[in-house]
């Protein structure tokens, strides 16, 4: 969940550090630091408590740190407090060995005991600390080389990682291992460059090579070379990707957040055409035969958050358009449950990062009981991308706000597609309303973009209930789908208590927590739910609620009931998840906006979530 960054070549490093750790702050962003190596070989390290920027300041933009060889790292605390001690990079006792680190050493404890033993002394909390200090330990004591002192390190030490590691002898370098923490190397004229993610060093170069579990490199000015865990050198493909570097920058828009929710009518109408050709879908870049798609008995959804949130409007979606039977399943009980899987099920892990430590541990969970996987993933080269049988790549493009938006949007097309196609292939659908289900698809970016053209409507209203306390979210079926994301928007970003109720689920319980004034915002896109739902508006507004209906034109006896109603357009009802979550992203972002709040970063959360 810690951005690193790493920098060896002509230029001054600190600068280039602090660009790519702006570009990682999604990943962590209570406390940041760098080292860097001056021309007399000295290591200097600063470091700052809180945003990136008190490291910026401190450094003076990073002026006062010289040298052109560093590493940065900026951190989501897991083992000790946020605070300037515990932050990155951490060193050995003589300063003979200097590391940052993403991950976790779960067996620090111990190390950090034995280690103690041979008279290394500890000033921080953190398991990084142990990590660095045994590097150090086996580098002197068998007088081994870094590559050899690491590869030990790595054989000794359990839990996940991305390591970045100076060693005094060799100034000249920059040693990296891994092993399921996200790390890529990218290469231009004269400079290497080390990082978490692409957007990081994306300004600089987009040839990268992707650094596989327990792999290292060493880094020279604008070279690099690779090892296995025994030492020696191998042989990795460079990968050009074609994102381009304005992607990842704001463009005009305050945040992130705006700039990727008016990025969606692309990033949908990219992922339906990266399938669809001649008004058919063609799986065949995933690898998915016809035959394989007959014989899949079931279908497990597997995900965290929104994107489980994606597998939920999936799930009616499949089972009405294929009739396969779906489940969904939060990867993080779907791993530790023992599930009872047929054969002949299809387990589906959706991911937009690629490397949520518990999406991750589910599909090896699956690929390990013998089933077949399929990945629904936005970041080329991820882990979960590399693992999965089978990938369908969302084309969102680099989604750097930490609430997602553009990557939900293209999750769902995907799941739409591949809906259609199971559908069509197992006889469930004919050729005709296979086609007409397509060019529906294909509006949907027209009709996200007009409802992006009313959004200070919900400013305005978004305005009015910036102090709420509560929110509840209200919907049957694909509506209540749809709610668990607008709820989930809402709290993340703008920290008010918000839930999403299926609506006839109210009565047993939760109406309870209605009173004067509280918000009540509900969703009726679907046509044979929807005097259901407006039963349940009735039912809350006698108790106090404050109604917003959020509904498709022509729906407009909702006005009776809601005292604010925003409309969509119409569409296939299975695809109404798209549109009606455009209104609920907005009502987050602008409540978040109106609070005075970092909507971006929100407190307590990291974009890429590779801690269990
Ligand atoms: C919420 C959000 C998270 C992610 C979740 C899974 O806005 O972004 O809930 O959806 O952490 O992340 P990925 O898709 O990277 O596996």
């Amino acid at each position: 969940m810690c951005g690193i960054v790493g920098f060896n070549g002509k230029l001054q490093a600190a600068p280039i550090l602090l660009d790519g750790l702006s570009k990682l702050e999604y990943r962590g962003y209570d406390s940041a630091g760098m080292a860097v190596r001056n021309d007399e070989g000295e290591v200097n390290v600063v470091k700052a408590k809180g945003r990136l920027k008190a490291l910026s300041d401190k450094t003076d933009g990073g002026k006062t740190l010289p040298g052109t060889c560093g590493i940065g790292h900026t951190r989501w605390a897991t083992h000790g407090e946020p605070s300037e001690n515990n932050a990155h990079p951490h060193c050995s006792d003589d300063g003979n060995v200097t590391a940052v680190h993403n991950g976790i050493f779960e067996n620090y404890q111990e190390i950090k005991e034995k280690l103690m033993k041979s008279g290394y002394t500890f000033y921080s909390q953190t398991d990084t600390e142990c990590a660095v200090k045994l590097i150090d330990y086996y580098y002197k004591k068998y007088k081994m080389g870094p590559i050899d002192a690491i590869a030990k390190t790595m054989v000794r030490v359990r839990g996940s990682y991305a390591l970045c590691v100076m060693f005094k002898d060799y100034p000249g370098d920059i040693f990296v291992a891994r092993k399921e923490s996200p790390m890529i190397v990218g290469l231009s004229e004269g400079n290497s460059y080390v990082a978490s993610d692409v957007p990081a060093i994306l300004k600089y170069t987009n040839k990268v090579y992707y650094i596989d579990n327990m792999e290292m490199a060493r880094l020279g000015k604008g070279e690099v070379e690779f090892y296995n865990v025994d030492g020696e050198v191998i042989e990795k493909e460079l990968v050009t990707i074609d994102w381009d570097a304005e992607a990842a920058e704001k463009g005009g828009y305050e945040h992130f957040m705006m700039k990727e929710i008016h990025e969606q009518p692309k990033a949908v109408k990219d992922t339906i055409n990266s399938v669809v050709k001649d008004n058919k879908i063609d799986l065949t870049n995933l690898g998915l035969s016809d035959e394989e798609i007959k014989d899949i008995s079931n279908i497990i959804i597997v995900a965290c958050g929104s994107a489980y949130h994606v597998g939920v409007v999936a799930q009616y979606v499949f089972e009405d358009l294929a009739k396969i039977p779906v489940r969904v399943e939060l990867a993080s009980e779907f791993r530790y449950r023992k599930p009872l899987l047929d054969p002949k099920t299809l387990v589906i892990v959706v991911s937009q990062s690629g490397e949520t430590a518990d999406s991750l541990a589910a599909l090896r969970e699956a690929k390990n009981r013998g089933i077949k996987t399929l990945g629904i993933v936005n970041v080329v080269g991820s882990s979960i991308a590399r693992d999965a049988d089978n990938v369908f790549y969302t084309l969102a493009g680099p989604e750097i706000a930490v609430a997602t938006t553009k990557a939900y949007s293209t999750q769902l097309i995907a799941c739409y597609l591949l809906a259609i196609q199971f559908g069509l292939v197992r006889g469930e659908l004919t050729a005709e309303q296979s086609i007409n289900l397509i060019a529906e698809l294909q509006t949907l970016p027209e009709k996200i973009e007009r409802i992006l053209t009313d959004k200070e409507r919900i400013q305005w209203f978004a305005a009015k209930f910036a102090a709420a306390k509560d929110v509840f979210f209200i919907g049957r079926g694909i509506d209540y789908a749809v709610c668990l994301e607008g709820s989930l928007k809402m709290k993340e970003i703008s920290y008010i208590h918000s839930e999403a109720y299926a609506a006839g689920e109210l009565k047993h319980g939760t109406i309870s927590l209605i009173e004067d004034g509280t918000l009540v915002i509900s969703v009726l896109t679907q046509n044979a739910l929807f005097e259901k739902t407006v039963s349940n508006m009735v039912e809350v507004k006698s108790r106090g609620a404050y109604l917003m209906g959020l509904t498709s034109y022509g729906h407009y006896q909702v006005e009776d009931t809601a005292e604010f109603t925003v409309y969509i357009p119409k569409t296939d009802e299975h695809f109404a998840a798209s549109l009606a979550v455009i209104p609920l992203q907005l009502m987050g972002y602008y409540i978040s906006v109106a609070r005075g709040l970092d909507v971006d970063k929100p407190r307590n959360l990291a974009k890429s979530v590779t801690v269990e």
